[in-house]
């Protein structure tokens, strides 16, 4: 297999190949490893970690201080994949801090930074690619304004919407982001934003047609404790079988059962 370090350039490659692009997230040092190990080349520090680390409800309470403590953790396993972090909520408000705030995340361990919008952040996303730093966008349902919106909501269905995908999508690619998340966009408009634009979409939610997938790694796991999003069609039980490998070493402390050299955890 080919070890080269992988970076922005080296993902955009992969859509002029026409070469899928798997991704994931990773929130600390070995979950980073695994990934990595199992070959997924961009790995992200999401702020969806708020969620399904941290405990709190949505993405809005997650702090600057918190992603640079995971963003820490994930870069201490030096992965091959690129390490993408969020910019947390309200932390790109204006271009100086998102400059700031992408140099921060960069500090702490990050490759490349991702922020939620298009048209909007357009100052901030110039300024943070002018700094050097690679940009991933993040276009469709913006978690970040799910109190705003009132819930987790399909993107591109009406025509005015469709078409500000598009805007959006075509101004992220000239500001020079280097790929885009499209979340919970309609199939359609997701394969006509792939077939528009140079850089890849990384679909979540938004049908087959992307560039790319990526996943919240706790979902795709089935580790997440209260809610699996219907798009995750794919996924692993390790919650279940973490419960019952902790019940079964419980019984057997609690019956004074040294556990012994072969006994096999259940299956
Ligand atoms: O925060 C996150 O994990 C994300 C992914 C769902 C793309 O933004």
């Amino acid at each position: 297999m080919n070890s080269a370090k992988i970076t922005a350039d080296a993902l955009r490659a992969m859509k002029a190949r026409g070469e899928k692009i798997a991704a994931l997230t990773a929130y600390d040092h070995p979950t980073a490893r695994l990934l990595d190990e199992a070959g997924v080349p961009l790995l992200l520090v999401g702020d969806s970690l708020g969620m399904v680390v941290l405990g709190y409800p949505d993405t809005t309470f997650v702090t600057m201080a918190e992603m640079e403590h995971h963003v820490r953790a994930a870069a201490r396993a030096q992965p091959r994949a690129l390490l993408a972090a969020d910019l947390p909520y309200h932390s790109c408000d204006t271009v100086a801090d998102a400059a700031a705030n992408a140099r921060r995340l960069v500090a702490a361990g990050a490759e490349a930074v991702k922020a939620e919008g298009g048209r909007d952040i357009l100052p901030q996303v110039r300024a943070i690619v002018a700094a050097g730093i690679p940009f991933l966008g993040h276009l469709g349902m913006l978690p970040q304004r799910v109190r705003e919106e009132g819930g987790y909501h399909v993107k591109g269905k009406a025509a005015p919407e469709h078409l500000a995908l598009l805007a959006d999508a075509d101004a992220l690619a000239a500001a020079g982001a280097f790929a885009v998340v499209l979340e919970l966009v309609t199939p359609p408009v997701a394969r006509e934003i792939t077939r528009r634009i140079p850089i890849p979409t990384l679909g979540i939610g938004s049908g087959p047609d992307c560039d790319g997938q990526i996943l919240v790694t706790p979902d795709l796991l089935g580790l997440s404790p209260d809610y699996i999003p219907k798009h995750v069609k794919f996924r692993g039980h390790l919650g279940e079988q973490a419960r019952d490998i902790v019940a079964t070493w419980r019984e057997m402390v609690t019956r004074r059962r040294e556990p012994a050299v072969g006994d096999a955890p259940p299956k």
